[in-house]
């Protein structure tokens, strides 16, 4: 019986891809080829096979910089990867590039394979109706900061910690504050959140799409999404078999 390969890839590593190199040094996946690529000019991952005491790059692992998503996948065949995932990329790329990303990566996963995708909430509806236009099955869940967590990459622990350590301070005030008073200084807090959204979105007058105004007006009309229990979300989409 020809086993077939299993190829698993990281689409926006960032500049330490942790994720990747944890999953490549696990003896479990010795077999599954794993492949990181990012647009930066060098992803820095000898200092985590250091840190993890490993003495040379796992042979079963790829990390390319300077490598745009879609370039790389259009250069793949179709049907390659058993799996695909990429962490807090997708609200950095354009709607055009998106839709190119979407139709690369439903080409290139084999039948019945996932392309999983963490964000923050407010990109959740934007993301889902997206995929289903490029033909997945999408399944949306939202995520706690502890949640966010465990998925291990560093943009997911530094996310999640911002949303602790705000939870944190939030208890804090209420502990230390009247009922009065601890509304009013959450709903300064708010207030001064969404200016800093509405500068953001100032300053990228011009170069902002339909899709991402969307998404930045979604988060300026619920600002307590960002105040949730569940302010991040998770995509799993799966290409019909
Ligand atoms: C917010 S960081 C997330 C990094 C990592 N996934 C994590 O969760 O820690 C987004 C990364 O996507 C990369 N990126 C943005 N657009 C890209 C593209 N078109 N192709 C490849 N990488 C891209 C950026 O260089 C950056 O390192």
């Amino acid at each position: 019986m020809v086993r077939r390969v299993r190829r698993v890839g990281e689409l926006g590593t960032g500049l330490w891809p942790s994720k990747i190199v944890d999953f490549a040094l696990n003896p479990r996946h010795s077999k599954t080829e794993f492949v990181g690529v990012d647009s930066l000019p060098k992803v820095d991952y000898g200092r985590l096979l250091r840190e993890r005491g490993a003495k040379e790059k796992p042979t079963n692992l790829t990390v390319l910089s300077k490598t745009d998503a879609v370039a790389y996948l259009l250069a793949r065949p179709a049907n390659y990867f058993s799996h695909v995932y990429a962490h807090f990329l997708l609200q950095h790329v354009g709607f055009e590039v998106r839709k190119k990303l979407h139709a690369e990566l439903f080409r290139t996963l084999q039948p019945g394979a996932r392309f999983t995708t963490v964000d923050e909430a407010h990109y959740g509806p934007q993301f889902r109706s997206e995929l289903v236009a490029a033909g997945f099955v999408v399944k949306m869940k939202r995520l706690t900061p502890r949640e966010l967590l465990g998925i291990g990459s560093e943009n997911s622990k530094m996310n999640a910690q911002a949303k602790l350590d705000m939870a944190k301070n939030i208890r804090l005030l209420r502990l230390t504050l009247t009922a009065k008073s601890f509304q009013a200084a959450l709903d300064h807090d708010k207030r001064v959140s969404i200016q800093a959204v509405r500068q953001k979105l100032l300053a990228r007058k011009g170069n902002q799409t339909p899709e991402g105004r969307k998404a930045v007006e979604r988060m300026l009309s619920d600002p307590d999404l960002m105040y949730s229990e569940k302010p991040f979300v998770r995509l799993i989409a799966m290409k019909p078999r």
